[in-house]
């Protein structure tokens, strides 16, 4: 005979009543019939309609496609467009000025109903600095405030920008879109390109062309020489902040040089 204090289980588990281990597995047995029960309910297909208790409006009278309706003449739940309705992208019409396009490519003239003139540039400028600025800069370069905020972010932890990846905004001047044409610029601010959205439902039409027209000058000026700008041979031939520009890099390199 063993002596010495007996072990825990000994008296936990051995020790209770035999009843109670039979009524235990009944109920686990009991609590599982209501999760079968669903299961099944879920998995067979049935021809009745499922319970549904709380409506929230999904079930409500309407007519489906195909369908017939005795209150038309013509007996059809589906109705034709009024007469004379031209939905969105089918338009047939003006395609120069709405889409920029002429006999299906890009228009390389302004529409008749565009004057370009010192009004319609600065009414581009004023809409450029709302609609593309903050991505592509004051003057096109890809540059814009939320470039630079997004440069920010993605330069942070790896935990902050989550795999998060961003595309530059084009370079406005560089050659590849300055040689462009009117109608493809066009195209580009109505319906985006690649990872741009387009901005066909926030600019209107004539808006739209403002900005190509303001967008060309921008090009013009970053290639601009003497000979672009009237009278330009009697300014000085440098800008006078370069004076300021370069003593303010000699005060640095000096205190750099001081320190080391
Ligand atoms: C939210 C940022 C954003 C705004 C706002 C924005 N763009 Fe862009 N744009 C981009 C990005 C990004 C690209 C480069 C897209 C790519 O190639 O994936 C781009 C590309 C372009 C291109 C080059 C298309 C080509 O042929 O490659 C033009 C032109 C352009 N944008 C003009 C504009 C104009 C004009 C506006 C204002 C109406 C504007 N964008 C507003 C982000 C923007």
């Amino acid at each position: 005979m063993s002596s010495g204090p007996k072990r825990q289980s000994d008296f936990l588990l051995w020790k209770l009543p035999r009843g109670f281990f039979y009524v235990a597995i009944l109920m686990t047995c009991a609590a599982l019939i209501p999760p079968a029960l669903i299961i099944r309910a879920r998995s067979t297909p049935r021809d009745s309609r499922r319970i549904h208790l709380i409506q929230n409006m999904d079930n409500q009278p309407k007519y489906k496609g195909q369908q017939q309706n005795i209150l038309f003449r013509d007996n059809r739940a589906m109705r034709q467009p009024v007469p004379g309705t031209v939905a969105r992208s089918q338009m047939v019409g003006d395609t120069h000025f709405h889409l920029g396009t002429v006999d299906g490519s890009y228009a390389t003239t302004y529409p008749s109903q565009v004057t370009v003139d010192m009004d319609l540039l600065k009414r581009g400028q004023e809409r450029f600095g709302i609609y593309c600025l903050p991505c592509h800069g004051a003057i096109g370069e890809g540059d814009g405030p939320v470039h630079n905020r997004a440069m920010m972010l993605l330069n942070l932890a790896p935990s902050v920008s989550n795999g998060t990846t961003w595309v530059q905004p084009k370079n406005l001047r560089e050659e590849a879109i300055a040689s462009q044409s009117v109608g493809q610029l066009f195209f580009t601010i109505s319906n985006g390109k690649n990872n741009m959205a387009g901005y066909a439902a926030q600019i209107p039409v004539a808006d739209r062309w403002a900005i190509v027209a303001y967008v060309q000058a921008l090009q013009v000026a970053g290639d601009a020489s003497n000979e672009s700008v009237p009278g330009a041979d009697s300014l000085p031939e440098h800008r006078i902040v370069m004076d300021e520009d370069v003593t303010e890099a000699e005060v640095d390199e000096d205190k750099e040089g001081n320190g080391s």
